[in-house]
C-alpha cells in the first residue's frame, strides 16, 4: 500500500515537471520568435528618399506598412508623405514615433504640434507628433505651435511641399561644399580622382557606372561605410552629419543613368 502512494506521488512529480519544462520552453520559443519577427518586419537605417540616418531622426521617424508587410520607415512626415501619395492603395497603415519617447503608435492617435519653435525636419514649418494630447500640451505651452490631427497635418504638408522643396534644394548646395570638404579631409580623391573624377585607382564618383551602381541615397551610404571599404577605415570615423554631407556631395556629382 505504501509502495503504491510513493508511486503515485513520484509519477505526479514527473508529470508536473514535464509540464512546467514545456511551459518554460514554449515561452521561451515564443519569445524569441516575437523578437526575430520584431526584427525581420523592421530593420532600417536610412531614409531611402534623402539618406538621412533613422536613429539620428527616430523622434520624427513615421513608417508606411504596405498590404504586401513591407514597413518602410522615413526620416520625417515630409519624406513619408511623397511615398505615401503615390502607394496610397497599397498602404495598410501608418505609424509613427512619439517626439518624447520614441515609441512607434498608430497615426490615427497622433496629436501633431504644428508651426512650434521646435526646429523642422525636411520642413520650413516644425510638425511634431505625440501619443496624447497631454504630452502635446506639455511641449505646446513651451514651445508654442497649433495641436492638430494626422489629416490634418498632412495637408499641410502638401500644401506646403513646394515651398520646402525650395528650402531643401538651398541647403543641398550647402550639404555639398560641405561635402565636398569631408571628402578632402578622409582623402576620398586620394583613390577615386581628384574631385571623384577617376584617373585614380578607384571608380570616379562622375562615371556612369557608378551611377547604375550606386541606385539610391541609401545604397551610397551602404557602400561608402562597408566594412570591405577601402580597409575599412570610415567605420566610426565617420560622424552621421558628416556622412549625410558626403553622401549628398558624391550624389550630386554622379552623372544621371541613361534611361
Ligand atoms: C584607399 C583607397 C580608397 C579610399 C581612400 C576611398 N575609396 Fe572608395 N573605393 C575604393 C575601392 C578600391 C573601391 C571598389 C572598387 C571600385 O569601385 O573602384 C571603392 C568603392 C567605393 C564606392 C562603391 C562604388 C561601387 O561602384 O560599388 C563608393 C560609393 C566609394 N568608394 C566612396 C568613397 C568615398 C566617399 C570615400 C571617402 C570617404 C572613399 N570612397 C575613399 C578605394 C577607396
Amino acid at each position: 500500500m505504501r509502495y503504491r502512494w510513493e508511486k503515485i506521488a513520484f509519477l505526479a512529480g514527473a508529470v508536473l515537471m514535464i509540464v512546467v519544462l514545456a511551459v518554460s520552453c514554449t515561452s521561451a520559443f515564443q519569445n524569441e520568435e516575437s523578437k526575430d519577427s520584431e526584427s525581420k518586419e523592421w530593420n532600417q537605417k536610412w531614409c531611402p528618399l534623402c539618406g538621412m540616418d533613422l536613429d539620428v531622426y527616430r523622434s520624427t521617424c513615421h513608417r508606411l506598412h504596405y498590404t504586401d508587410g513591407r514597413v518602410i520607415g522615413y526620416c520625417s512626415i515630409h519624406c513619408a508623405a511623397k511615398d505615401y501619395r503615390k502607394g496610397k492603395g497599397e498602404i495598410a497603415k501608418i505609424d509613427v514615433a512619439d517626439f518624447a519617447s520614441g515609441e512607434f503608435f498608430s497615426v490615427e492617435q497622433a496629436r501633431y504640434l504644428v508651426g512650434s519653435d521646435l526646429p523642422g525636419v525636411m520642413t520650413v514649418v516644425s510638425k511634431k507628433a505625440f501619443s496624447s494630447l497631454e504630452e502635446a500640451k506639455k511641449f505646446q505651452a513651451e514651445h508654442g505651435g497649433e495641436i492638430l490631427s494626422f489629416e490634418k497635418t498632412l495637408s499641410m504638408v502638401y500644401a506646403g511641399m513646394d515651398r520646402d522643396n525650395r528650402m531643401l534644394t538651398e541647403k543641398m548646395g550647402k550639404m555639398q561644399l560641405m561635402g565636398r570638404k569631408v571628402a578632402e579631409e578622409y582623402r576620398c580623391f586620394a583613390c577615386h580622382g581628384i574631385d571623384g573624377k577617376g584617373f585614380g585607382k578607384a571608380t570616379a564618383f562622375t562615371s556612369p557606372r557608378f551611377a547604375q551602381r550606386m541606385s539610391s541615397k541609401p545604397v551610397l551610404k551602404d557602400a561608402i561605410m562597408d566594412k570591405k571599404h577601402a580597409k575599412n577605415s570610415f567605420q566610426g570615423r565617420i560622424t552621421p552629419p558628416e556622412l549625410q554631407a558626403l553622401m549628398i556631395y558624391v550624389w550630386g556629382l554622379r552623372e544621371p543613368v541613361a534611361q
